[in-house]
């Protein structure tokens, strides 16, 4: 049976979702609370999909039918016969419980919900509602319509059903999932954060130039695009309240004094990509590392995630050429112990169990 889909937001993620969805057979009624939104989402489906005809990744005929099954609703309770509703307004708990209550009045008995969001707890956002066992995360990685990777993110109150639920809507829309607890981050922005946030503290001691940052990034760990880069595209004040969503987990996780002032000015870096290494490249590598690896061993610990499918994840999500733990394996460990032990030394964080580290 295919998945009667609905969408509410239909902003960045939320007409992502929506016109991924509608290229991949399912009709999608779309709700905003700007109704043009919802409207306007025609004109940007219509804008990807002639993109996606003219890359020959869909043909004309279908790009019409697509088209034709995004239907923009004027009230909630149009969305009521859903089988999977994903709301993806704003960031905020009010409005987000707000919704839920509103909805509560409209779902069919089986309706699931999944909340889109990124750093809030979905148990926070389904507490004392009637359906919560119906409620999950479902975070998508922007640009939605394209990025694999969803998180499932499964809450104390979400049943085995609704998890059921929404991987099906997955394989139907052929994304790739990655199960995870309701932590802060879940699994992948947990070692991402820190990771741009290491960045900028490198940065901030005058070890290095945010290119040269970058650089090392690129050549020494792999990865497409630097730390730096990447936080840029994401945005300074998207990237500096996502690092503050993690600063319960211990003083690792605080956000670095630099990142804060970019974040309210929401001020890019300068960075040219022909940097060559500095003198210091092992140094700045190590941090780098240790800022993956740290958060890592603590998911591990955690039972947060699987780790094959977090580094999968990373690889999908990321571009990153291999995940954390993967990253991990390819040093000698006591360099790795090393890097660990003097970051957590740094941060007056507690040392995770490196127990593993001698596993292969
Ligand atoms: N932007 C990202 O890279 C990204 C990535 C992953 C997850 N998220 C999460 O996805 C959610 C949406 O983010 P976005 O970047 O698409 O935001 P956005 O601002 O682009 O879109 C939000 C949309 O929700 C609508 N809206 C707001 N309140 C509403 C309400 N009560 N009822 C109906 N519609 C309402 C707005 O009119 C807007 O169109 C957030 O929870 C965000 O944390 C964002």
């Amino acid at each position: 049976m295919t998945t009667k889909l609905a969408v509410v937001g239909c902003g960045l993620m939320g007409g992502g979702i929506a016109l991924d969805a509608a290229r991949h057979g399912l009709d999608v009624r779309v709700y905003d609370a700007r109704p043009e939104s919802a409207a306007d989402l025609r004109q940007r489906a219509a804008a990807v999909y002639a993109r996606w005809v003219k890359n020959e990744r869909m043909t004309q005929a279908a790009a019409e039918t697509a088209l034709a099954r995004i239907t923009p609703t004027a009230t909630l309770a149009e969305l009521g016969g859903a089988d999977l509703i994903v709301e993806a307004i704003f960031e905020d708990l009010a409005l987000k419980r707000g919704l839920m209550a509103a909805l509560a009045r409209h779902l069919g008995a089986n309706t699931v919900v999944a909340t889109n969001t990124s750093a809030l707890r979905v148990g926070d956002i389904a507490e004392d509602v009637s359906f919560a066992d119906r409620i999950l995360g479902l975070h998508y990685f922007s640009p939605a319509e394209v990025s694999p990777l969803v998180e499932v993110v499964r809450a104390a109150c979400t049943s085995e059903a609704t998890v059921a639920r929404a991987l099906a809507f997955l394989r139907e829309t052929r994304r790739t999932p990655l199960p995870c607890a309701d932590s802060p981050g879940f699994a992948i922005n947990r070692f991402f954060c820190p990771y741009y946030n290491e960045a900028v503290r490198i940065v901030e001691d005058e070890l290095a130039t945010p290119s040269q940052v970058d650089a090392v990034a690129r050549k020494r760990l792999g990865a497409a695009a630097g730390p730096l880069t990447v936080l840029n595209l994401i945005g300074p004040r998207v990237a500096s309240r996502a690092m503050e969503n993690l600063s319960s987990l211990g003083p690792f996780y605080a956000a670095t004094p630099e990142l804060l002032v970019r974040g309210d000015r929401n001020a890019p870096y300068t960075i040219a990509d022909d940097a060559r290494l500095p003198g210091n490249a092992d140094t700045i590598e190590d941090r780098l590392v240790a800022a993956l690896a740290v958060p890592a061993l603590e998911l591990r610990a955690e039972g947060v995630a699987d780790p094959e499918e977090t580094d999968h994840g990373a690889v999908m999500a990321l571009r990153f050429e291999r995940g954390p733990y993967a990253l991990i394996r390819s040093y000698p460990p006591s360099r790795i112990r090393a890097a660990i032990t003097a970051s957590c030394t740094r941060h007056g964080h507690p040392i995770p169990c490196l127990d593993s580290l001698d596993r292969r």
